[in-house]
């Protein structure tokens, strides 16, 4: 081995066998074959060498290039295995702990409400039906017996489209209409969904909220059956002592037309936000299907009677769950939501 080789070699021993850290080890390998290691200037100086020197030199110094990395490759690896082994020895899963639980998603509170009510309802042989959010001015008005000049058509309470004809249903009951033109009696429906209101929001309003529309037409309905269907609606949701009463009303839709207001169960009827002081909660509208409704869809208002309700889902919501302002159902508060 020429000179400066058995040098380097003999330096680097020494070193070597000082390094103890994988710090040390990691100088002395750019010390020795790093881009200006010592080795590394050897065989960049191979070409300024005579010919016969070059080949045995480079021959040289490439062998103990690949015995210097070994040594150092080895002894790191060794060094970084004694660091696993002790950090092993500190640092320990304890597989007995309980897992952390995923947070699954759930029903929104409003849909819950909206499936709980249909299906007391189903109990009592409706059936579900839907209908579209975007209407015209005859299934929402006209048809449900609504005169032009009627103060709902109003654009204060109604949103209209830009093309002037088209509207955001106020209510669930042009739907009422829709099935009718499909069906023949005898009739017993529910339609869930989202109605559209162009009010000032509080408490107790939305702009956007949810009704449970309700239907029956056959021969013989009477208003007692209206007011069986629904106490025994109420009284399966809330509970049988839910204290109800029936307010007579106006709708151009039915006739006779009452509202059925529930015993406010946030303050147990002593008067609070919610209920305005009054200790009762509006909560649906009602009455005998109006004999131009029937007329419009062509039934036969001598044979047959009916009776229609709709429901403010948002309100039994409220009072079933004890939250005191509707606005939280649509705003998608998480926090809010994962109670329930
Ligand atoms: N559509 C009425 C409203 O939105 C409620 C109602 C439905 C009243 C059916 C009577 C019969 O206020």
């Amino acid at each position: 081995m020429p000179n400066d080789l058995e040098q380097i070699r003999a330096e680097f021993d020494k070193s070597f066998s000082g390094s103890e850290s994988v710090e040390e080890l990691e100088k002395l390998k750019v010390a020795f074959l790093g881009r200006k290691g010592k080795l590394t200037d050897v065989l960049r100086g191979l070409s300024a060498l005579p010919a016969d020197q070059k080949k045995s030199t480079g021959e040289k110094a490439n062998v103990l290039k690949g015995e210097l990395e070994t040594l150092i490759e080895r002894k790191l690896a060794g060094l970084k295995n004694e660091l696993y082994a002790s950090r092993l020895k500190t640092e320990k899963i304890d597989i007995t702990l309980p897992e952390v639980p995923l947070s699954a998603g759930h029903k929104h509170p409003l849909r819950r409400t909206i499936e709980e009510m249909s299906s007391i309802f189903e109990s009592l042989g409706f059936v579900t039906a839907e209908g579209p959010e975007l209407e015209t001015d005859w299934y929402n008005f006209e048809a449900l017996n609504i005169p032009p000049d009627h103060p709902a058509r109003d654009s204060q309470d109604t949103f209209y489209l830009v093309d002037g004809k088209r509207l955001l249903r106020t209510h669930t009951s042009p739907v009422q209409v829709h099935e009718m033109e499909k069906r023949k009696p005898p009739v017993r429906l529910i339609v869930p969904g989202k109605v559209f209101r162009n009010e000032a929001t509080d408490a107790s309003h939305a702009a956007v909220f949810h009704q449970i529309e309700g239907l029956a037409v056959d021969e013989n309905i009477k208003f007692s059956d209206l007011k069986g269907v629904l106490t025994v609606f109420v009284h399966k949701y809330f509970s049988p002592k839910t204290n109800v009463r029936f307010r007579p009303s106006h709708f151009q839709f039915t006739e006779p037309s009452a509202e059925l207001d529930v015993e406010c169960t946030i303050c147990g009827g002593k008067g609070c936000r919610v209920c305005k002081g009054s200790g009762w909660l509006e909560m649906l509208g009602c009455g005998m299907v109006h004999p131009n409704v029937l007329k419009a869809v062509n039934y036969d208002p001598e044979k047959y009677t009916g009776f229609a309700f709709g429901i403010g889902v948002e309100r039994f919501a409220m009072l079933k769950y004890g939250v005191d302002d509707m606005r939280l159902f649509m705003e998608n508060n998480v926090e809010f939501l994962k109670q329930f």
